[in-house]
C-alpha cells in the first residue's frame, strides 16, 4: 500500500498519527511510507528518525497528496483546505468525529473518498490493538492525576517528618473505565487515599483490584457493549445523593464519565463544588464532551468557592511521545488488518472490523452489513 502520514494543524495537537518504529514495521511488509516534513516534530520524533526508518519526506501536505497515496494517516480530522487536496478515491484514517463533522463529510464525498473514524473501532478483542480511544483514554487518565497533583495545595502522599506527620490527600475517582482506571493507579503510586464511583458492575471489582474504595451506586445504568447507558432522572437523583456524601471529604477529584453519542451526564454539581474544602482541586477530563461538572469550559481553569475547577481538553495531546506511540501501534495493526491479499489495500464493508468504522466508502454512504 502507498500510504501518506501528514502533519497535524489542529493548534496544540502535538501526536503524529505513525512513529518511525511503526515505519520500519510496515516498510519490511512492503509497504511505501511518504511523510510530511515536520509531521513527528513535536512529539519528539524528526525528519531524520523516518527517513532512516525507510520513508520519504516531502515538504508539505499538497506534495504528499501529489504523489497519490492510496491511504492517509492523521490524528485529528482534516481542515477544508486539507480536505480539498486528498487525492480522488483515496482512503482516509484519523479521529473524524462522528456526529459532528457535517462540515467534512460533502467535502469528502466529493473527492470519493472512504473515510474510517479511528473512534468506531469495535469494542471486541480482536480490535483491541486497534483501539485509540483506549490508549489515548489511558494517556489522559494519567496526566489528569498529574495535573491534579500539581495544582494541589496538598502533598498526595503521607509524609513522616522532623517538621511534622503529613495525612495523605484523598482522591477521588468518577467513572471506572478506562481513563478513570489509570487515573486511580496513578493516584495510587502518588499516594493518596483513593476512592472511585461507576455505575457499571464490572467497575466495582476492577476498582477495588487497584486497591481503591469503590463507593456503590444506589442504582446502576448498565449499557451495552461494557458501557454505561443514560440514567433516568430517579436513578441520577439516588446516586447523586451518594456522590454529594462522598465528595466533601475530598482533595482531588477527576471526572471521566462518558456516555457513547451522548453529551456527558453531569454527576459534580455546584452545591456539591461548594461542600468540599476550599484548595481542592477538580478535574473534568469529560469537559469536551459537555462535562461531567456542572459549569466547567474545556481548556478552562476556574476558582469557585475556593475550589479549582479545570476543564480539560485534549490531554493526550500534552503525553506527545507515548500518547503517538500507542496511536502509532493502533493504526499500524488497522493498517496491518487493511492490506489483503499481496499487502493490496482491502475495504471491505462486510468486515466485523472496517465495516462500523466507515463514515464513507468512495464517496458514499457504506452499506452497512445488517
Ligand atoms: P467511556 O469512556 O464511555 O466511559 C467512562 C466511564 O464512565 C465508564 O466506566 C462508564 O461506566 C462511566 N460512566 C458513565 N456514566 C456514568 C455515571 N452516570 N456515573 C458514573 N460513571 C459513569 O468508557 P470506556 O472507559 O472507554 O470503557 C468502558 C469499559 O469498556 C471498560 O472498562 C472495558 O470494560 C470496556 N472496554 C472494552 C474494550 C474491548 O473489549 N476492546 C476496549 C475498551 C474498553
Amino acid at each position: 500500500m502507498r500510504i501518506g502520514v501528514l502533519r497535524e494543524t489542529v493548534p496544540g495537537e502535538r501526536r503524529v498519527a505513525l512513529v518511525p518504529d511503526a515505519i520500519t514495521k510496515l516498510v519490511a511488509a512492503g509497504h511505501q511510507i511518504t511523510v510530511q516534513h515536520g509531521a513527528g516534530e513535536a512529539a519528539g520524533f524528526l525528519d531524520a528518525a523516518y527517513e532512516r526508518a525507510g520513508a520519504t519526506l516531502v515538504k508539505d501536505a499538497a506534495a504528499l497528496c501529489a504523489g497519490n497515496p492510496e491511504i492517509i494517516v492523521k490524528v485529528r480530522k482534516p481542515s477544508s483546505a486539507e480536505a480539498a487536496l486528498l487525492p480522488k478515491g483515496s482512503v482516509l484514517v484519523a479521529l473524524l468525529t462522528p456526529g459532528a463533522n457535517e462540515d467534512l463529510l460533502p467535502l469528502l464525498k466529493e473527492r470519493g473518498l472512504t473515510a474510517l473514524a479511528l473512534e468506531l473501532v469495535p469494542r471486541i478483542s480482536r480490535a483491541q490493538s486497534m483501539d485509540v480511544l483506549s490508549s489515548q483514554s489511558g494517556v489522559a487518565g494519567y496526566k489528569a492525576v498529574l495535573l491534579g497533583a500539581s495544582a494541589l495545595d496538598k502533598f498526595l502522599p503521607m509524609l513522616t517528618t522532623a517538621a511534622g506527620s503529613i495525612a495523605p490527600a484523598k482522591a477521588f475517582i468518577l467513572g471506572a473505565g478506562v481513563a478513570g482506571l489509570q487515573a486511580i493507579a496513578t493516584a495510587r503510586r502518588l499516594g493518596a487515599v483513593v476512592s472511585a464511583f461507576d455505575v457499571r458492575s464490572a467497575a466495582g471489582e476492577q476498582v477495588r483490584s487497584l486497591g481503591a474504595q469503590f463507593v456503590e451506586p444506589a442504582a446502576k445504568a448498565e449499557g451495552t457493549g461494557g458501557y454505561a447507558r443514560a440514567q433516568t432522572d430517579d436513578e441520577a437523583a439516588q446516586n447523586a445523593a451518594i456522590i454529594a456524601d462522598h465528595i466533601k471529604g475530598q482533595d482531588l477529584v477527576v471526572t471521566t464519565a462518558l456516555i457513547p453519542g451522548r453529551k456527558a451526564p453531569i454527576l459534580v454539581t455546584d452545591a456539591m463544588l461548594a461542600s468540599m474544602r476550599p484548595g481542592s482541586v477538580v478535574l473534568d477530563l469529560a469537559a469536551e464532551s459537555g462535562g461531567n461538572v456542572e459549569g466547567s469550559v474545556a481548556g478552562e481553569s476556574l476558582v469557585r468557592n475556593g475550589v479549582q475547577l479545570i476543564g480539560v481538553a485534549n490531554i493526550a495531546a500534552s503525553v506527545p511521545l507515548h500518547a503517538s506511540q500507542m496511536f502509532s501501534t493502533n493504526v499500524r495493526t488497522l493498517l496491518t488488518h487493511l492490506s489483503g491479499e499481496g499487502g493490496a489495500l482491502t475495504i471491505n464493508a462486510a468486515d466485523e472490523i472496517t465495516g462500523p468504522m466507515l463514515l464513507l466508502h468512495n464517496g458514499a454512504a457504506p452499506v452497512k452489513a445488517s
